[in-house]
């Protein structure tokens, strides 16, 4: 015979199974808002004051032809592609602007703690490719946004996700600003680092030495995305923290 159940017995089961079924509804609901509410994506002849990815994925082709690792020539020919795009976006852009690039070889040496160990790190001649881009009216110790990006690549990889998709990213993001004619209410540094992958030296070397360094205010740094995950930038996010 069947034991049966007290009416207290039964109640704490029926709630003991509404709750499962909450936590399962839950799970669901922040499974499809996570992993599968995807915006669409616009093709290369979407208008070009939005964000294309299929332009980004572009930039993601011209960079992963071969490997963007330190001391090998797919860096300095990344360096290479990413001064000439942010050179076009400068051509472009209208007389509001005032836009600043530079390439800058940086030197240095650091210590710190990595498993449990205490390193010390001496570098030479790792290269950053820095566009600031603010309003003409802007003064020069404005605060800014750094948005960083590296675009050395990881050992035995084309870095397609790491990190071609961040250059990919930025300098779409810095082409939509321009060919939309937002002006930035404040100054925003698009940092293109190389040797991330080496302890993240040329960022290092950046933010010891170079003299834009004070004036940053917030910072979105932006890693490996599309192969594990979301990982976005999103300009409307840009635009509520550059304000
Ligand atoms: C960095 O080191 C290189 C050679 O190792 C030197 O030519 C260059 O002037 C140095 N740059 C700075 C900013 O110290
Ligand atoms: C620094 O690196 C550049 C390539 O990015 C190279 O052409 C130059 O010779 C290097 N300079 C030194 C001092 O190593």
């Amino acid at each position: 015979m069947a034991p049966r159940l007290s009416p207290g017995d039964a109640t704490g089961f029926k709630l003991l199974f509404l709750l499962a079924a909450l936590y399962g509804l839950m799970s669901v609901l922040v499974y499809s808002v996570l992993h599968m509410k995807f915006i669409t994506p616009l093709a290369v002849e979407a208008p070009p004051d939005r964000f294309s990815e299929a332009r980004a994925v572009e930039h993601v082709r011209a960079l992963t032809r071969t490997g963007r690792q330190e001391g090998r020539p797919g860096l300095r020919e990344a360096a290479n592609y990413i001064r000439t795009e942010l050179e076009a976006i400068r051509g472009r852009s209208g007389s509001g602007y005032r836009i600043e690039i530079e390439e800058t070889a940086v030197n240095g040496s650091f210590n710190m703690m990595f498993l449990g160990h205490s390193i010390s790190l001496g570098y030479r001649n790792h290269t950053n490719l820095i566009m600031r881009m603010s309003s003409v009216d802007s003064p020069s110790d404005d605060a800014s946004v750094l948005i960083n990006g590296h675009f050395d690549s990881p050992l035995g990889s084309v870095g397609a996700g790491d990190c071609g998709s961040c250059v990919a990213s930025m300098l779409e993001v810095a082409r939509v600003i321009v060919d939309s004619g937002w002006i930035p209410p404040r100054p925003i540094i698009f940092l293109f680092n190389g040797a991330e992958e080496l302890f993240m030296l040329a960022a290092h070397g950046f933010m010891t030495t170079h003299e834009w360094r004070h004036s940053i205010g917030a910072s979105i740094n932006v890693e490996a995305s599309g192969t594990g995950g979301p990982g976005r930038i999103s300009y409307q996010l840009l635009s509520q923290l550059a304000v």
